[in-house]
């Protein structure tokens, strides 16, 4: 694909609208995300029908939008890509289902991406390097995802093959933490103002178990440590010192933690260029500082992509079609999104079945 070549990257399977014109080199044309977080607090998480209702409000006009401020027509976009899963199935056919559209009005090519291949290749944009002037990351690579939905340590090895090494046994990171703030008495999503108020805290003062800490592998376990987070609340008084406390231990809990299984994932992968990590949990700076410390020890950098582009956002889906549409992995207008869909379900010579 030429350089100059560029791809309107679509991205809907859960609570971010977003729309991205993107250039092959990696220049951001245009990029918006709409989120819903309004729409949903109420309910203190996702409403699925509400996502999906919300994703066709506005992704038409997200669109739109992104394509007049990109200066390009339809028919100068070398394809259209749209994340078809894993998500909320709503959302995800509000989103493939315009994208295909666009594609087979204008005959461009589509790309059928996944939503965790596209966290997961982020760190090939350029400009995102270990370095800022340096090259961007090279295969292979360990990626951490810690997301809302999504707690795992990925072998990177190239454009559609992946190696999952760990897992969560039971909650995602970012489920925890929204778990843990919710019993902390902090508004959905729980992650950011959990991190706030762990500022103010003493993480020595109420510790906390740190699941797993120095087992074989990289599996992750939350649930243990989110019910500690509950006995600790019933039993403390309830002051404002309490709470800052709990949650600083919490955060400290889950920073050892997460070194801890990212040097076991990289003694899994010695191949490794670098630790990437991604997903909405990336945006803690406990937890990057820990990240940064275990990746040293390794001898290896840490690269963590800016927090809007470690959230969900269409700019990581268009760039997953361009390195798609390189290896001439288009997608038929037939593809079918797909709630489940793992990442070693991607073939490097096409999407398995
Ligand atoms: O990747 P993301 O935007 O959406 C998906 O889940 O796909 O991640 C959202 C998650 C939520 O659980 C949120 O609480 C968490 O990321 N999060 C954070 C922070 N910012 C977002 N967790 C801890 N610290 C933060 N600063
Ligand atoms: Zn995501």
């Amino acid at each position: 694909m030429d350089s100059g070549a560029a791809v309107l990257g679509l991205e809907s399977s859960c609570d971010e609208t977003a729309a991205a014109v993107l250039r092959a080199d990696g220049t951001i044309l245009a990029e918006v995300v709409l989120s819903q977080l309004k729409e949903h607090s109420p309910y203190g998480g996702v409403v699925p029908e509400i996502a999906a209702r919300a994703h066709l409000d506005h992704l038409p006009r997200l669109v739109a939008q992104v394509m007049a401020e990109a200066g390009l027509d339809y028919p100068q976009l070398a394809g259209v890509a749209a994340t078809a899963g894993p998500g909320l199935i709503g959302g995800l056919i509000v989103g493939s289902t315009l994208g295909k559209g666009i594609a087979l009005a204008h005959g461009l090519p589509f790309v059928a991406v996944n939503h965790l291949e596209a966290h997961a290749l982020t760190a090939t944009l350029p400009g995102i390097g270990p370095g800022e002037m340096d090259a961007p990351v090279r295969f292979p690579y360990l990626l951490l995802l810690l997301s809302g939905g999504h707690c795992q340590c990925v072998a990177v090895e190239g454009v559609g093959r992946y190696r999952r090494l760990g897992t969560t046994l039971d909650d995602a990171v970012g489920e925890a933490f929204d778990k843990s703030a919710k019993l902390l008495g902090l508004p959905w999503p729980g992650g950011p103002a959990l991190e706030r108020l762990a500022r103010q805290g003493d993480a020595t003062r109420i510790p906390l178990p740190r699941p797993l800490l120095g087992r074989a592998g990289c599996d992750f376990s939350w649930s243990g440590l989110k019910t500690a987070v509950a006995h600790a609340v019933s039993r403390s008084a309830g002051t404002e010192q309490d709470r800052a406390d709990i949650a600083a231990a919490f955060q400290a809990s889950v920073a050892v933690v997460l070194a801890d299984r990212a040097r076991h994932a990289l003694d899994m992968l010695p191949a490794a260029t670098a630790l990437v990590v991604a997903g909405g949990v990336a945006a803690n700076q406990g937890v990057r500082a820990a990240l940064a410390g275990a990746a040293a020890q390794r001898g290896l950098p840490l690269v963590a992509p800016p927090v809007r582009l470690c959230t969900d956002n269409a700019v990581m889906v268009a760039w997953a079609g361009i390195e798609r549409l390189r290896l001439g992995l288009a997608d038929a207008v037939g593809h079918a999104p797909r709630p489940r869909w793992p990442l070693e379900g991607m073939a490097a010579k096409g999407i398995a079945a």
